[in-house]
């Protein structure tokens, strides 16, 4: 046989093969992914996990503006497989070491009418399945609008959920634990106020969407590298139980604007009959490009304080002057009166960096520093802000000066009103200052509907707002929390100057009314799934009356939950979040937020079932030490423990900080009771958890 002869029978056969379905199975062989394509040319996909459905046959595909849509008339025109293990070492995280190992097929979609081909890319993990759409540069498909995406997730049935309302501008709702079934049933009161919202049907859901099937099975639905495209919402199917993707339209309704080469972020699935490999799970970051910036040594995971709470609380206040209707250009601060509550004055802010310094913080956050906070909000004013001019009170050269005799740096504050082109036109100049005056964080804020109106905070033109200024945030080499910005997807691996985010119910709603006592045993299910929060944990003064007697919320969590949530919570940013003037009658407590880790070597999840408990054990980075939380719901529990996960023939102390014996949430907050005990790998707890409440212990070798 000769040569071309050869190559046409193996064509044959690649063509052969191809166009049958494909299959693929994890490295450890328990999940299997089904890759087909129907009659008509519809590409579907299929997982199971250890021989049960995960998802049943799921179409794939997208809605184009204009043009014929990407979802039928396909062939299959190739399929490649690969496999890949590696390992690489974070920025900083939650382990010294990821392992990133999975089974790759790549199918190659060509549909007959158009010519137009698609990939989809899809990687088989132990943990679960990433999958992305790949659309190559090709004459038949340069420039195109998204008018929805058409990927499915066909659940096994009805499944208990935790849900937040599916809403184009936030998270910040309490989660709903309930079936599927009934989430149309609860939609209208789920959906409570917000500064900024836009819910969008009856049964659309956000992600990472935490499930739970009636056979047993952890399942995790979000996105992984969310660049270049809106965020993915679910609208849910609620006769069927079949989850599809909604994107977040921009404000002309369109969904995507793309021009080939180009691809979706990835869609992952995270399962387990497990609910704490849910929580171990590595999916989302490998599923993200490595640094994009070689120099990540200024870099640093940040413990804080701040100026914030007492506003939160309404002890005292951002603005200067009680004088409102105030424009920016025109307004000579230093004329007008002061309300006397503004807390980021020069004298105060020394305060909070004096007892930073004493306790060996790294950084002050300071809000309200800055002009323009009388008329910031709700008026959706193109210019609020200018980020770089102080209240007369603030003495910014000053307080540098201090700061850096100290020891500590200052964390800025960038609260942008939702104002995006504002804040892209002084984004330089703010940097600027940043770095004159020795800032190296900060926290930025979206609050309010985004201006110019019509965007939505998780469309395609916000995605790209937000990671424009990571990426000049880079070039400053600053660190970026935002606030109310889109929920992470593991982009802190390209942009590990990605510190933090909130983007849920952080500890603020405590004093607008409560989180829920479970809110914290489920959180690391979801919105964890795709990074780091700024939980801002540490409040010890639960009651916020005790700051402001007109306020009457509280925080919905003993004291010694607080503490828990430092490991519980994973972030390498976490704030002492109390006022120093509490934290000085709890000083035994205290110890714990000094003492604690914010970079970590290890991680184990030693107990966990999403909304009832957590319990997380970390090794301190580069150090012997390890520290324990665990946080649990309204009904309280006793959580049982072992240390096995601590060197052999080494000897520890372990400090507990546990609720007391009549500690309660809403009742008896306060009460907690500390207790030293030597451990080995040896030994076992058995420790009381009061009805939301938890315990932290800091494990330190005795050498
Ligand atoms: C909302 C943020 O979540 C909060 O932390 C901040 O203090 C206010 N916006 C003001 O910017
Ligand atoms: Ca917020």
């Amino acid at each position: 046989m000769n040569i071309s002869r050869l190559s046409l029978l193996l064509l044959c056969c690649l063509v052969w093969r191809t166009a049958r379905a494909e299959d693929i199975q994890s490295p450890n062989k328990q999940l299997t992914l089904s890759v087909n394509l129907q009659a008509d040319g519809v590409p579907t996909y299929s997982l199971r996990y250890k021989g049960r459905p995960v998802l049943k046959t799921s179409k794939l595909g997208l809605d184009l503006k204009g043009t014929t849509s990407l979802t039928s008339g396909f062939t299959q025109t190739a399929a490649e497989r690969r496999t890949a293990d590696e390992s690489w070492q974070p920025v900083w995280g939650e382990v010294k070491t990821i392992r990133n190992h999975y089974n790759e097929l790549a199918v190659t979609l060509t549909q007959t009418a158009t010519k137009r081909v698609m990939r989809v890319r899809f990687r088989l993990f132990d943990d679960g399945l990433g999958f992305r759409y790949e659309f190559p540069r090709q004459p038949e498909l340069a420039y195109f609008v998204v008018k929805e995406e058409r990927t499915q997730f066909a659940l096994n049935g009805d499944q208990k959920a935790f849900w937040l309302p599916g809403d184009y501008d936030t998270q910040e709702y309490s989660t709903v634990t309930s079936n599927l079934s009934e989430v149309r049933g609860k939609m209208k009161a789920a959906t409570t106020p917000n500064a900024s919202q836009t819910p969008f049907s009856a049964t659309g859901l956000q992600t990472p969407l935490m499930l739970k099937s009636k056979d047993g099975l952890y399942i995790n639905i979000h996105e992984a590298a969310l660049i270049d495209y809106s965020a993915m919402h679910l609208e849910l199917d609620d006769q069927n139980f079949v989850l599809e993707s909604h994107l977040t339209p921009d404000a002309a309704g369109d969904k995507g604007l793309l021009q080939t080469p180009c691809q979706s972020p990835w869609r992952t699935v995270i399962v387990s009959d497990k609910a704490a490999d849910i929580l171990t799970s590595k999916l989302v970051l490998n599923l993200n490009e490595p640094p994009k910036f070689k120099d990540t040594s200024w870099i640093k995971p940040v413990k804080y304080v701040g100026v914030w709470w007492e506003m939160i609380t309404g002890k005292s206040t951002w603005s200067y002057t009680n004088q409102e209707n105030i424009k920016l250009d025109s307004i000579d601060y230093t004329k007008v009166k002061p309300n006397g509550t503004h807390a980021a004055n020069t004298a105060h802010v020394k305060e909070y960096i004096d007892f930073a310094s004493q306790h060996g913080f790294d950084a002050v956050l300071v809000e309200g520093w800055n002009t323009g906070w009388e008329d910031w909000f709700g008026k959706h004013k193109d210019y609020v802000f200018d980020f770089v001019t102080p209240y007369p009170d603030f003495d910014v050269q000053e307080l540098q000066r201090y700061a850096a005799a100290k020891n500590v740096r200052m964390m800025m504050h960038h609260e942008t009103s939702g104002s995006v082109r504002n804040y892209e036109r002084h984004l330089d100049t703010a940097f600027q200052f940043m770095n004159k005056y020795g800032y190296t964080s900060v926290k930025t804020g979206y609050v309010g509907d985004i201006v110019p109106l019509g965007h939505k905070h998780y469309d395609q033109w916000m995605i790209n707002h937000y990671n424009y200024v990571l990426e000049k945030a880079a070039k400053y080499k600053i660190m970026v929390n935002g606030h109310e910005a889109v929920r992470p997807t593991g982009l802190s691996r390209t942009y590990p100057n990605l510190i933090g985010n909130e983007a849920a119910r952080g500890t603020e709603y405590e004093s607008f009314g409560g989180n829920n006592a479970d809110h914290t045993t489920i959180l690391p299910f979801t919105r964890l799934i795709g990074g780091p929060m700024d939980y801002t944990p540490g409040i010890f003064q639960t009651k916020v009356s005790a700051y402001n007697p007109q306020n009457n919320s509280f925080v919905h969590s003993t004291l010694a939950r607080q503490l828990a949530l430092y490991v519980t919570m994973y972030s390498p940013l976490q704030m002492a979040a109390d006022l120093p003037e509490t934290y000085n009658k709890h000083l035994d407590a205290f110890q714990f937020i000094k003492d604690v880790a914010v970079d970590w070597d290890d991680t184990k999840v030693l107990e966990a079932e999403p909304g009832d408990y957590v319990t997380i054990a970390r090794k301190a980075k580069g150090k012997s030490s390890w520290f324990i939380g665990s946080s649990c719901d309204e009904q309280g529990r006793t959580s049982t423990i072992k240390f096995d996960f601590l060197e052999p023939g080494k000897k520890y102390v372990a400090t507990i900080y546990a609720d007391g014996k009549d500690a309660h949430y809403e009742k008896n907050p306060q009460a907690y009771a500390i207790r030293k005990l030597n451990v080995t790998r040896k030994s076992k707890l058995a420790q009381y958890c009061a009805p939301g409440g938890g315990y932290a212990i800091s494990v330190m070798e005795v050498k």
